[in-house]
C-alpha cells in the first residue's frame, strides 16, 4: 500500500481521545483511522513523568508497527510529558500533540478570565506552565486540577449524582466570580462538558482543542504530502489494552455532547 494511504494513528490514555478522533474523521472523512487506548494504564495524569514517558513510546512503537502513516497524540498529558522524546526518536514521522486551548480563549473578545481544567501531570508541568504565562497578560488563567474526573469518565460516569457532586466541590470556588471560558484540557472532559456547564451554574463557553488538532493533523499531511488519494470513505479500527473498553469506545466515537 502506498505511504499515503496506510492509517493515521491515534493514541490517548484511554477512551478521552476519542473526542479528538471525531474532530480528525470529520475534518478528513477519506482517511483510514487505528485509534489506541491505554485503559489499562488509565489514567496517565495521576502517574509520574517517567511512567507516562514509557507509556507512550511503547502505545507509539504499538501503532508504528501497524504501519500508521502519522500519529496523534489525542492526550493533553501524554503530549506535555512526552512529545519531545518523540519527535526526537521518531523524526520523520508526523506526531501531532494536543494542548489545553489556552490562546483561543485568552484571546477571544471580552474575555478576562479562563479556568483551565486538566490533569494534575499536565498542570504540573513545564509545557502547560510556559503556556499558561504566554497567555496571562491577556486574560486571569486559573489552573485546575482535576484529579479523579478522567477517571470517572473513563469508568462510564457522564452524568448523575456522583459526577454533580465532584463537580459542584471543584467549581464552587468561582461561582461568583467573573470566569468568561472553560478550557477542557484534558481529551476525556468533552464527554461530560453538560455536566461541567450545568455544575457551573452560571452561562460560560466551554472550548476544548480538538479541532485545532485536527486542522493540525490535516496541515502536517499537506506539508508532507501524506493525504491519502481515496475518494472513498475511510474506516475507523479500534484498540484497545482492555478489550472489555471496546464497545464503550464505540458507543463514545457515536455519543452527543
Ligand atoms: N485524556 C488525557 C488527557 O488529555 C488524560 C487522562 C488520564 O489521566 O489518563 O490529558
Amino acid at each position: 500500500m502506498e505511504q499515503r494511504d496506510q492509517p493515521i494513528g491515534v493514541f490517548d490514555s484511554g477512551l478521552g481521545g476519542i473526542s479528538v478522533l471525531r474532530a480528525c474523521v470529520s475534518l478528513l472523512p477519506r482517511e483510514n483511522f487505528l485509534f489506541f487506548g491505554d485503559s489499562a494504564n488509565a489514567p496517565y495524569g495521576e502517574k509520574s513523568l517517567e511512567q507516562v514517558r514509557q507509556l507512550t513510546m511503547a502505545a507509539v512503537d504499538r501503532l508504528l508497527a501497524q504501519h500508521v502513516k502519522a500519529v496523534v497524540i489525542a492526550c493533553n498529558t501524554a503530549t506535555s510529558a512526552a512529545i519531545g522524546l518523540l519527535r526526537q526518536a521518531h523524526p520523520n514521522l508526523p506526531i501531532i500533540g494536543i494542548e489545553p486551548a489556552v490562546k483561543p480563549a485568552a484571546q477571544a473578545q471580552g474575555s478576562s478570565s479562563v479556568i483551565v481544567m486538566a490533569t494534575p501531570l499536565t498542570i504540573r508541568e513545564d509545557k502547560y506552565q510556559k503556556l499558561a504565562a504566554t497567555f496571562c497578560h491577556e486574560a486571569d488563567v486559573i489552573s485546575l486540577p482535576c484529579k479523579g474526573l478522567a477517571e470517572m469518565v473513563e469508568s462510564g460516569i457522564f452524568s448523575g449524582p456522583a459526577l454533580d457532586t465532584y463537580l459542584q466541590e471543584l467549581l464552587l470556588p468561582f461561582r461568583y466570580c467573573n470566569v468568561d471560558y472553560i478550557v477542557l484540557g484534558c481529551t476525556h472532559y468533552p464527554f461530560v462538558r453538560q455536566a461541567i456547564a450545568r455544575n457551573f451554574g452560571r452561562p460560560v463557553s466551554i472550548i476544548d482543542g480538538s479541532d485545532g488538532t485536527a486542522r493540525q493533523l490535516r496541515r502536517q499531511l499537506e506539508l508532507t504530502g501524506l493525504l491519502t488519494t481515496r475518494t472513498g470513505p475511510g474506516t475507523v479500527i479500534f484498540q484497545n489494552s482492555r478489550s472489555d473498553k471496546l464497545s464503550m469506545s464505540q458507543m463514545l466515537f457515536q455519543m452527543a455532547y
